[in-house]
């Protein structure tokens, strides 16, 4: 295992990603971890960046005992300004902060057998990379000397003279620095001598006995399904781990795309062989919407029903466990755990030392299920990216349009209703969204969207159609691609498509005349309209 200090840098969680794409294990803690309460041994640490200055009164700074770990450590920008610091080297501002590209310099070194630092080994001279930092090293820690330079930075960086010990200014996990991937490659493999173990075919085994030995021999685990890529994989790995033990529950909340509850029916209880319940609580959540038009209180009423119907079929599963317990023979044991589908970034958010970062948007996920019961949590995705759990899906034989398909918001097709949310309005929208999808999937252009949707506008407009005049609703369409949804761009359709697309909906659809595109970026708009 890497162990990943995160100062609070942005690309923290890309330099796990990296480490990871090497097979290597790395984990990702808060800079404020103390080293002798980890309960892993690391074969390295990484300082990540930060967006402080060391020298700040309300600077994060690192347990120095990772200096004692005997251990080698990288030290990315803040990292390597940390490293100086604690190791008696002088940072201070840059006359000029440097964002963007630059060209490093690699050192020949004339001491030893090596002509150039093992961090550099056999990457040529001069690589381009990426800078960002506002503070740079003045003066040289003790017993360190310069493995690189650029132009504006004559430290860009450094090695310990006998310690495993390296700093570099620049940031080689994002992609600006593009022989990146190699730096974190040497460090990790030739300096830390990592075995490249970290495979999604080794997870699968180790989780499953994992989750065999927390649950047991008896006792029954529930979780909810959506449809979603999380919540199918994770229900699959807990079927494989304790086959009937694990009931999965999706609720038909009346706002899922077109034929979803049959189609998640199909796959997950008949492909999949998973215990399934499906509710149909279409006409409670519906009620409970009408003439509800603000966007929060839709997300808090479909959180918040989903949360009682969910407990209604919970209860319902442990009264037949309670009643076949009492008969005695073969019982599974009562409900003990709740499975959620929680993911490695969720955790990340919550283990920031700063705290998890601001919401624009109250998401609706299941946080204070179930209280009642005294559910115990189980996450076995926890440690996982998203690509991660996509292999993972296709490894456990789920049909790859599912592994791949778009995320689908909790609050569903509500928050893409504009206005009042009535079973007309989601049966137009349905519509509109399933012929969008059908085409984009026709095209080809399907796995380069990060996520398409249809939106029912509030509005009506005038058409016309045969001799007739129309005032019918519009459709508005969107498709974006991002990273990670914090930053999105619309997509680029040929015109063809979006011909096809539009005459197909105003000709199929009833109810609507008139379709646009959404060329709204993020910022300043967000992915969803509401
Ligand atoms: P925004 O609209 O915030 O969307 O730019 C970013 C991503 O989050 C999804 N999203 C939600 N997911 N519950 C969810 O489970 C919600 O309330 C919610 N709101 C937005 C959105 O679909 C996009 O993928």
């Amino acid at each position: 295992t890497i162990l990943i200090l995160d100062f609070g840098s942005q690309y923290s969680h890309l330099i796990t990603r990296r480490c990871r794409e090497l097979n290597v294990y790395a984990e990702l803690m808060p800079c404020t971890q103390k080293i002798k309460d980890l309960n892993f041994k690391p074969k390295g640490v990484i300082l990540s960046g930060s967006p402080y200055s060391v020298y700040d009164d309300d600077a994060p700074h690192v347990d120095t005992a990772v200096f004692e770990l005997g251990v080698p450590v990288l030290g990315i920008c803040y990292g390597l300004q940390e490293m100086a610091w604690n190791l008696k080297g002088k940072v201070s501002q840059c006359d000029h902060r440097e964002y963007g590209f630059a060209q490093l310099q690699v050192s020949k070194i004339s001491n030893g057998n090596k002509s150039v630092d093992a961090l550099f080994e056999n990457l040529g001279d001069e690589m381009q990379v990426w800078m960002s930092h506002g503070d740079q090293l003045s003066e040289m820690p003790t017993d360190f000397h310069i493995i690189g330079h650029t132009q504006n930075a004559p430290y860009a960086a450094i090695a310990h003279n006998s310690k495993p010990f390296y700093g570099i200014q620049f940031h080689p996990e994002v992609t600006h620095s593009p022989r990146g991937r190699e730096i974190i490659g040497r460090f990790v493999l030739n300096i830390c001598e990592c075995k490249t173990n970290w495979t999604m075919e080794e997870f699968i085994g180790k989780e499953i006995t994992r989750i065999r030995q927390i649950c047991g021999e008896k006792g029954r685990v529930i979780g909810a399904v959506s449809g979603g890529v999380d919540s199918t994989v994770a229900a699959k790995l807990m079927h494989e781990a304790i086959g009937d033990r694990f009931h999965a529950i999706m609720v038909d909340n009346g706002v899922l795309r077109l034929n979803e509850a049959k189609q998640v029916h199909e796959m997950l209880n008949n492909d999949l062989g998973v215990n399934l319940t499906v509710v149909d609580a279409s006409e409670l959540f519906l009620s409970r919407l009408k003439d509800i038009e603000d966007p929060e209180q839709k997300r808090k009423i479909i959180g918040n029903t989903f949360i009682n119907v969910f407990e209604e079929e919970a209860a319902k599963i442990e009264a037949a466990a309670e009643a076949e317990e009492k008969q005695g023979a073969e019982a599974k044991g009562r409900v003990e755990w709740l499975l959620q589908g929680t993911l490695y970034p969720d955790v990340i958010e919550s283990i920031s030392f700063k705290g998890p970062s601001a919401t624009i948007k109250t998401h609706h996920n299941v946080g204070g299920l179930l209280k009642d019961m005294k559910l115990k949590l189980i996450e076995p995705l926890r440690e996982l990216f998203k690509d991660e759990v996509r292999a993972l899906g296709r490894l456990l034989s789920i049909p790859s349009h599912l592994v791949q398909r778009h995320p689908f918001p909790g609050p569903g097709l509500a928050i893409r209703i504009l206005g009042p949310v009535t079973r007309e309005q989601v049966q137009i929208l349905q519509h509109a969204d399933s012929i969008y999808i059908e085409e984009i999937r026709r095209a080809e252009l399907y796995d380069q969207i990060s996520q398409a949707f249809a939106v029912l506008l509030p509005v009506k407009a005038v058409g016309v159609m045969g001799d007739k005049r129309t005032y019918e609703q519009v459709i508005a369409l969107r498709a974006v691609q991002s990273e990670d949804f914090m930053t999105a761009d619309w997509f680029v359709f040929p015109a063809e498509v979006l011909r096809r697309i539009s005459s197909r909906i105003t000709n199929e659809v009833a109810g609507i005349n008139r379709v646009t595109y959404d060329i709204s970026s993020k910022p300043p708009a967000t992915v969803e309209w509401l």
